[in-house]
C-alpha cells in the first residue's frame, strides 16, 4: 500500500513529466532551417553591414567566442558542445541554408530556440550580430572556383583568307575578393564577368581578332559604330569588324566609367583612348570614343547585345 501510494506520487508525476519533455523534444526542433519560421518583416531587413575582409574578420573573432562550440570550426554544426545537445546545429554550409536571406540569420541568431541560446543580451550590438552573418555566408562553398589561367598560344583560322595565325591569348584574370562569400560575391561575380568581356573587347581590338570580336556578341546583337552604318546581327558584325580590322589598326585601352545590373541584363558606359593606323597612309589618328553597351546574360555567360560607340 505504502509502496503503491510512493509509486503514484513520485514516479508517475517524473514519468509523465518526462514523456512530456521528450514529446517536445521529438517534436519541436528537428532542424532549424526547415520549420523555423521566421516573419516575413525579420526576413526582408537588409543587412546595413558591408562584407569586407575585415568586417567579416570581426565576425570570426565573435563566432569562435560564441557559436563555434556547437556550430564547428567550418559551420558544420560538429563543435564539441555539438554531440551534447538533442537538437542538430544544422549545417551552414549547405544549400537550404545558404538560401536564407540575411535578415533570417540575424534572427535567427538573436532569437534563438532550444538548444540554441538568444544572444539578445549577450551579443547586444546589432553590428556585431551582422558581422557574424556575413562570416557564416563564408562557410558555403563558393559556385565559381576558377584556376588562374596561364597565356596559351592558339592556332586561329581565319576561313576567308585561309590562313592560320597564331594567337597569344592573355589571361584575364577574374579579380578575387580577398574572402569570397556567397552573399557578397554574387554581384560582384557578375560586374567582375562582365569587366571581363569588356577587357576582351579591348583584346579583340587590339589584335584585329574578327573571329574572338564576333563571339563576344549575341547572334541578335546590334553594332552602331562611330559614323557609319548601324551593323545587325553576328554575322554582319563579322563581316563590318573583318573589314575594319583589314584596313586599319587599332589600339586602345578601355575604361568602365559605370555598369549596372538589371537581373539578366547590364549595361555598361565605358571610354576608350588609342591610336587608330590606317593602312596605305602615315596618318596616326588618336583616338577617344565613349561606348555605351548593354550586355545579356545568356547560360551564365554576358555577350554584347547593343554597343553604341561615338
Ligand atoms: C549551445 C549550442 C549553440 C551555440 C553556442 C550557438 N548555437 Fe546556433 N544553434 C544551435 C542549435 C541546437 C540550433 C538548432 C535550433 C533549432 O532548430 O531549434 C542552432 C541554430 C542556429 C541557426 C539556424 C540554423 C538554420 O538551420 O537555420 C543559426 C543562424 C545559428 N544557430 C546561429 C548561431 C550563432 C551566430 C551563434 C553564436 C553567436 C550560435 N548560433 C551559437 C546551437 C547553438
Amino acid at each position: 500500500m505504502k509502496s503503491k501510494i510512493l509509486f503514484s506520487v513520485l514516479v508517475l508525476p517524473s514519468f509523465v513529466l518526462w514523456l512530456g519533455f521528450s514529446y517536445s523534444l521529438t517534436i519541436n526542433h528537428p532542424s532549424g532551417t526547415s520549420d523555423w519560421v521566421v516573419p516575413e518583416s525579420a526576413k526582408s531587413v537588409k543587412n546595413p553591414s558591408k562584407a569586407t575582409a575585415e568586417n567579416i574578420k570581426s565576425g570570426k573573432l565573435l563566432y569562435d567566442k560564441h557559436c563555434k562550440s556547437c556550430h564547428g570550426g567550418g559551420g558544420k554544426g560538429d563543435g564539441t558542445k555539438a554531440k551534447s545537445l538533442t537538437t542538430s546545429c544544422g549545417d551552414f554550409t549547405s544549400k537550404v541554408f545558404s538560401a536564407q536571406t540575411d535578415g533570417a540569420i540575424f534572427y535567427k541568431t538573436r532569437e534563438g530556440r532550444t538548444d540554441m541560446p538568444s544572444f539578445k543580451k549577450k551579443i547586444p550590438e546589432v553590428e556585431e550580430v551582422w558581422s557574424m552573418v556575413n562570416y557564416i555566408r563564408t562557410f558555403a562553398p563558393v559556385a565559381t572556383k576558377v584556376e588562374e589561367p596561364k597565356p596559351k598560344v592558339v592556332e586561329k583560322k581565319d576561313t576567308t583568307k585561309n590562313e592560320v595565325k597564331k594567337v597569344v591569348v592573355k589571361p584575364v584574370l577574374e579579380k578575387k575578393d580577398s574572402v569570397a562569400t556567397a552573399g557578397d560575391s554574387m554581384l560582384t561575380r557578375e560586374r567582375s564577368k562582365i569587366e571581363m568581356v569588356l577587357k576582351q573587347y579591348e583584346n579583340a581590338l587590339n589584335t584585329s581578332d574578327t573571329l574572338a570580336m564576333a563571339g563576344l556578341f549575341t547572334l541578335n546583337g546590334i553594332y552602331i559604330p562611330i559614323q557609319a552604318p548601324t551593323v545587325i546581327g553576328a554575322d554582319s558584325i563579322k563581316v563590318s569588324f573583318r573589314k575594319l580590322f583589314k584596313d586599319s589598326k587599332i589600339t586602345t585601352k578601355f575604361s568602365i566609367d559605370e555598369i549596372e545590373l538589371l537581373g539578366d541584363l547590364a549595361w555598361v558606359r565605358a571610354a576608350s583612348k588609342g591610336s587608330h593606323t590606317i593602312f596605305g597612309s602615315t596618318a596616326i589618328i588618336a583616338d577617344a570614343n565613349r561606348h555605351l553597351i548593354f550586355l545579356k546574360k545568356l547560360k551564365d555567360e554576358w555577350k554584347i547585345y547593343r554597343c553604341m560607340s561615338n
